[in-house]
């Protein structure tokens, strides 16, 4: 409930106009403003400096934004089609999540804690909590978390715990989980854990495959009968992406994964379902939603496009007293902000068959088809585990094309042109590689994505001239 009076609504009601008027000339990509042409280049060598590593590229915006655009410190505007690796569903300056953050901003503190909170911590929780019900998963709490892999320790220490110290894992190769000294050794990356000493056994069971669905599938199975009837239980959980997101945004039916949580479940294993990727941007709030699994699910965990982050779980999951705290849950704004963002997505037109998602995704599908068609040199076929793999995937706003056939270097160049052209995206994948878009899904229009794949698809066709 709000506690603003009528002077502070007033101010926050100028306030909004004030930046809607300052970001109102951003409608398209434009080059840098010569004026501020250096700022970039400065910042974006002291950020190299203070963090001891440089960026990808100079994605050093200037705090303003409007839509899928987003300006950068230089003054130049490029579409923005990774959004903070999928936090920004609702694009730049979107005004009604600005609205709620000003409120937030008016509270008597920045932080909230876990000895110590205030409202919006509970109606984040809450609205999370409310929305995993809704689609389907029996959760019972909800712990917010100050990032991703803050609420997966959480989850995984619940698991343990609930196992009777079980050590080991059950997790799907390629995956990735977050980059704590445990997550980093369930992850399925070893660039991830360099040095890093082992703190956890992993038993991992290959992903579906497009190329061999029921060959994969069987695969999996197997692998799953094999590890439990080797360490029967010893395993604190299942933990999976429904979709896979750093492993290369592989997108698995309901029908692979059913006879695995059935199996792991006989056996007393925790299912959880690590949505922090996905969560708000398939073609259901939450991706076990769409395939009808949520009433498989132990353990959710979310992040990103909700602000916040959190762990939920079932009733018979909760913890003894000592297992979980810290100083914060999270900011008063992300929290408020999120609560905002998962109404917003709960009662507009994202989900469904027909719901913005997933015509965004037909759309994106169908330039895809086009762009190989127009410019086949560029798109050999890419070659899987089992057998040549589609050239373009993903669902919902979880969009891969894959020029080049995967070539990790080639893609690593188109992604440096897109910038310079206009368009920031990214990677995903581990071999193959694929060209990565996670664009702001409340808020891009079809003329935009249009736009964006027209620049896409120009940088493509020069790289294959070029590379
Ligand atoms: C599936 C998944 N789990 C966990 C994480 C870790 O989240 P964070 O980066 O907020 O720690 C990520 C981040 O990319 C993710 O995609």
């Amino acid at each position: 409930m709000s506690n603003m009076d009528a002077r502070m609504m007033a101010a926050q009601e100028e306030l909004l106009h004030a930046i809607d008027a300052a970001t109102v000339h951003l409608t398209k990509p434009c080059p840098p403003d010569p004026d501020r042409a250096t700022v970039l280049a400065d910042l974006d060598e002291r950020l190299a400096d203070v963090r001891g590593r440089a960026g990808v590229y100079p994605a050093i915006g200037s705090g303003r934004g409007r839509g899928a655009l987003v300006e950068l410190a230089d003054g130049s505007v490029k579409w923005d089609m990774i959004i903070g690796i999928g936090v920004h569903g609702f694009g730049h300056g979107d005004l009604d999540l600005t609205r709620v953050a000003l409120e937030a901003a008016l509270q008597d503190t920045v932080m909230q804690g876990n000895l110590q909170c205030n409202a919006e911590a509970i109606e984040f929780a809450e609205a999370l909590r409310a929305a995993a019900r809704r689609g389907g998963a029996d959760m019972d709490h909800c712990y917010p978390a100050c990032s991703g892999a803050m609420a997966n320790e959480n989850a995984l220490k619940v698991c343990m715990q609930a196992r009777n110290g079980a050590g080991r894992v059950l997790a799907f190769r390629d995956n990735f989980i977050g980059r704590t000294v445990t997550l980093s050794h369930i992850g399925d990356s070893e660039g991830h854990r360099e040095g890093v000493p082992r703190s956890i056994e992993v038993d991992y069971l290959p992903y579906w495959d497009a190329a061999d669905p029921d060959g994969s599938t069987a695969e999996a199975v197997a692998a799953l009968e094999a590890a439990l009837e080797r360490a029967p239980d010893e395993h604190a959980c299942f933990v999976m992406e429904l979709v896979q997101g750093e492993g290369g945004f592989a997108a698995a039916p309901a029908s692979f994964f059913q006879p695995l949580l059935e199996r792991a479940r006989a056996a007393g294993v925790p299912i959880w379902f690590d949505e922090i990727q996905t969560f708000g941007r398939t073609d259901r709030m939450f991706r076990f939603e769409g395939l009808g699994l949520g009433p498989m699910a132990d353990v959710v965990t979310v992040g990103k496009m909700a602000q916040g982050c959190a762990a939920m779980w079932r009733a018979s999951l909760n913890p003894r007293p000592g297992l979980l705290s810290g100083t914060f849950l999270g900011s008063t704004a992300a929290m408020a902000v999120g609560r905002r963002v998962i109404e917003r997505l709960a009662s507009g037109d994202a989900y469904g068959e027909d719901g913005r998602h997933a015509r965004l995704f037909r759309q994106f599908s169908e330039r895809c088809e086009a762009m190989v068609a127009a410019i086949p040199d560029c798109f050999p076929d890419v070659v899987g585990g089992r057998g040549p793999i589609p050239k373009w995937g993903g669902t919902g706003g979880m969009m891969r094309l894959t020029p080049f056939g995967g070539d990790r270097s080639r893609i690593g160049a188109l992604v440096q042109r897109l910038f310079r052209d206009g368009v920031i995206a990214f990677l995903c994948g581990h071999g193959p590689v694929h060209l990565r878009l996670l664009p702001p899904v409340g808020v891009i229009e079809p003329a935009d994505l249009d736009a964006v794949l027209d620049i896409i698809q120009a940088a493509i066709a020069a790289e294959g001239e070029e590379g």
